[in-house]
């Protein structure tokens, strides 16, 4: 049985985890940097990477005393390379390369994005390859095929804003606070789905491509109207986005008739609304539908891990550098 010791650092959660390849997450912890950004609405690179700088050797020690191990049980060290915040991504991937060098331990340096793909096949064994992938996070929105590990082709991406930034965008613009996702998601749960009229950017459009900027925008015409209930537009705005999502989805799978699968993964799916929409459109098209739990689904340190445990034997030289962009 392998053991990896897996390093998350690439946006505002620092996290570190220990998972073996039968898919048990011996130990983790997460540190939520939400206090520290909540003030400024947003993520602050620079606070980011001096808050992972402070955690990260603390919680590293801590996730293996927790476990009762050390690195030298470890098969490999997995720390996420990029795309991300550029600063904390080096803290974890430098912190990494020490950890490595000192205990000769492998490196692998892994596509945070790939994190999200193969988390999935963390939470159920049963996942497997190819599966259609719709990956929804603050940074990313795209619809991917995987066909394996290092195997992916992307069929549609956004040409302007990802699906999480535009829930962070609209908490923002109805007063929700940070981060938005979940603040959004309670709020709808009072609300009329309805009883705003929001528009469907790019539904109907042949191109599986999604675009939420003029969906954000309507939502701050509609609050600045002073007409609604704050309640309404964040339900409204909530179904407008899953039927964007819907209708993209329909679009793509209709170049992939071939797989039984359809999984969802990164922040966003952490979303019930979200997953009852796409469960439903798995089981139009006569696919399975999977999601990991809402853990897994934004940022954690086990999915990094466990890409690791699925790249074991692919060691990264330690001169590898972290990338802020770095595409599937
Ligand atoms: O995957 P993730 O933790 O970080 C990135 O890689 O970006 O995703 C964070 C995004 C944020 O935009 C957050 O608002 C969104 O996921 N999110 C949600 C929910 N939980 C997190 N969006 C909608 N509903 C949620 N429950
Ligand atoms: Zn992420």
């Amino acid at each position: 049985m392998a053991l990896v010791l897996g390093i998350e650092s690439s946006c505002d959660e620092t996290a570190v985890a220990l998972v073996d390849s039968e898919r048990r997450i011996v130990a983790q912890r997460i540190a939520s940097q939400d206090a520290e950004h909540a003030p400024f609405g947003g993520v602050v690179p620079e606070i980011a990477a001096r808050a992972h700088a402070e955690r990260l050797a603390p919680m590293i020690e801590g996730v293996l005393a927790d476990a009762g191990v050390g690195l030298a049980d470890c098969d490999a060290i997995a720390a996420t390379a990029g795309p991300g915040l550029i600063g904390g991504v080096m803290v974890g991937l430098v912190s990494a390369k020490a950890l490595a060098m000192a205990t000769d331990t492998p490196l692998i340096a892994i596509n945070h994005l790939e994190g999200h793909a193969l988390s999935p096949r963390l939470a159920d064994e049963t996942i497997a390859f190819p599966y259609a992938l719709l990956l929804v996070s603050g940074g990313h929105c795209q619809i991917l095929r995987v066909d394996g590990v290092g195997e992916y082709r992307r069929l549609a991406t956004t040409i302007d804003d990802a699906l999480g930034e535009a829930f962070d965008k609209t908490a923002k613009i109805l007063g929700l606070g940070f981060p938005g996702g979940p603040a959004v998601e309670r709020t709808a749960k009072d609300g009329d789905a309805s009883a705003v009229p929001l528009p469907r950017p790019m539904v109907g459009s042949g191109e599986p491509h999604f675009s939420f900027a003029g969906l954000k925008s309507a939502v701050l015409r509609a609050y600045d109207s002073g007409k609604y209930e704050t309640a309404d537009i964040a339900a409204s705005f909530q179904q407008a986005a899953v039927d964007c999502v819907t209708d993209r989805l329909r679009i793509a799978l209709a170049n992939m008739t071939d797989l039984k699968t359809l999984v969802v993964a990164g922040g966003v799916a952490a979303n019930a609304t979200v997953r009852g929409a796409l469960e439903a459109l798995a089981a139009d098209h006569a696919m399975r539908f999977a999601a990991p739990p809402p853990r897994l689904c934004t940022d954690n340190a086990a999915m990094i891990a466990w890409a690791g445990i699925e790249r074991l034997g692919q060691d990264d030289p330690l001169d590898i550098s972290a990338r802020p962009r770095w595409p599937l």
